[in-house]
């Protein structure tokens, strides 16, 4: 279990933690989530011993010790420093050799690694010529050298196709079955669906932190699909009782306060505009619509 516990960071002038306290319980998989700058790279730094909070109390299964050294914690970084110049196999030997890890015991653990990751076809590959994808997951087989029992990845699945998102996945619930506590930070809203917890930061500020059904429910007004020919991206924004609009190509989604109020009203404004076919539903929200919700309007 990770106890966080009024946790506190400044860089110069600028709090990037404000009394940060969470629990993420063992053998679970932990989100956090949070627009750029929110402080989700400081809280994993803090967590791993890498940055010195000015005040608050990080417990890892109840001690306080930093784990990274003894290899309890596997932290795969935001920006990950492979050597691309070596191949997967000599970039898995070279991570296990700093963790201080025998040759023997490198070869064993990166043939059970390789596997479960999906590259053993590909041990010899130079790492500069490794898919976004398969950069990562060779990432991620550096930090699960030593066997760690509690996971931790800053948005290890950005940039990578959709695909490959999902064989990420499906990597991470297999390590997570196997017993492993994953706390992780990701951009993708269908990701943040997919963890037990979550928690949503911003400015250094743990505002809100339940199951993501749970959360989705904390948002209090409607959402309305509007489908229309209009394609300026804004023409919903200045609308009364719209709060946030977000524009697709093809739709236009809304956050409403009254749906009964608005609903006519943009009926009435956006369809003198298109002389094809226009809708407007309401639709459940979704956990963009709660991201923006907490980013953009309040809690
Ligand atoms: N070493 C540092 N020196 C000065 N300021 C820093 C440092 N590291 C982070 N910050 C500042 O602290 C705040 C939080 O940064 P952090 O990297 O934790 O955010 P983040 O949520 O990980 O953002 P992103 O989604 O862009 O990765 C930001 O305002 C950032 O500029
Ligand atoms: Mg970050």
């Amino acid at each position: 279990m990770i106890e966080v516990i009024n946790v506190t960071k400044t860089f110069a002038d600028k709090l990037a933690l404000d009394q940060v306290s969470l629990q993420v319980k063992g053998q679970s998989i932990f989100g956090l989530i949070g627009p750029d700058g929110a402080g989700k790279t400081t809280l994993f730094r803090v967590i791993c011993g890498l940055l010195r909070a000015d005040s608050g109390q990080v417990l890892l299964d109840g001690g306080t010790a930093s784990r990274l050294s003894k290899g309890e914690l596997g932290y795969m970084p935001q920006r990950f420093s492979l050597y691309g110049d070596l191949t997967v196999m000599e970039n898995i030997n070279f991570f296990g050799s700093l963790y201080g890890l025998s040759h023997n015991l490198i070869l064993q653990r990166a043939g059970e690694i390789l596997d479960i990751t999906g590259l053993a076809p590909f041990k010899k590959r130079l790492a500069h010529q490794l898919s976004g994808g398969m950069k990562q997951k060779l990432s991620l087989s550096c930090s699960l050298l030593t066997r760690p029992k509690i996971l931790i990845l800053d948005e290890p699945t950005y940039g990578v196709d959709p695909d490959s998102r999902k064989e990420f996945w499906k990597i991470l619930y297999q390590l997570n079955h196997e017993g492993m506590t994953v706390l992780l930070s990701t951009p993708y809203m269908d990701e943040a669906e997919l963890c037990h917890q979550l928690a949503f930061i911003n400015q250094g500020q743990l505002l809100a932190l339940d199951t993501p059904g749970h959360l989705k429910e904390r948002l209090l007004h409607q959402v309305l699909e509007v489908r229309t020919g209009v394609k300026d991206p804004y023409f919903f924004n200045n609308i009364p009782g719209v709060l946030y609009s977000s524009f697709y190509g093809y739709k236009h989604r809304l956050i409403v306060e009254n749906i009964e109020s608005t609903s006519s009203l943009i009926a009435q404004l956006a369809k003198p505009q298109v002389s094809e076919s226009f809708s407007l539903e309401e639709v459940e929200p979704s956990m963009e619509d709660l991201f923006v919700y907490l980013t953009e309007i309040g809690t």
